[in-house]
């Protein structure tokens, strides 16, 4: 497998919580490397971009209005296959199913505050990256 790059973000109820290095120092272990890093604090309407493909789902207002409740990290990882890698260290959207030992089994909240999100596939990481970085600021 090829290095990819993915993208990831340290939502609000991790920031909140004083949780960014612990959660980074995760990546970092798993072999990922932080090749841009972001701490920002997201509109509604941002995050509504963001989360645009959720836009039908009944969840979609309550998870704009919490990923612009507090500041967010928005990060991009390096690494051998970093996108399965990242949700491998992420675990399982909801903490209840996460497997132990995994970001959200460890930290999240619930499946809503769930401290981490990261992209499911080449091509939602390439937009994702886009939508928050340029590419001077990838810095491999
Ligand atoms: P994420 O990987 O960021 O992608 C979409 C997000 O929607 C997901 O993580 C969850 O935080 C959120 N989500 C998914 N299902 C629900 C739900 N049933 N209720 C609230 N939020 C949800």
């Amino acid at each position: 497998m090829a290095i990819q790059r993915t993208f990831s973000i340290i939502k609000p109820d991790a920031t909140k919580r004083n949780l960014t290095g612990a959660i980074a120092a995760e990546f970092e272990a798993a072999g990922l490397r932080i090749i841009a890093s972001k701490r920002l604090h997201l509109t509604k309407a941002q995050a509504g971009v963001f989360y645009a493909v959720h836009a039908e789902r009944p969840f979609y207002d309550e998870l704009c209005t919490y990923m612009a409740s507090e500041p967010i990290v928005a990060q991009v990882l390096e690494g051998e296959d970093a996108i399965a890698k990242n949700r491998e260290v992420m675990g399982a959207t909801d903490p209840a199913e996460a497997a132990p030992g995994t970001i959200r089994a460890k930290y999240a909240l619930s499946k809503g505050e769930n401290s981490v999100h990261g992209s499911d596939a080449p091509e939602t990481a390439a937009e994702e990256i886009a939508y928050f970085f340029s590419g001077l600021e990838l810095v491999g």
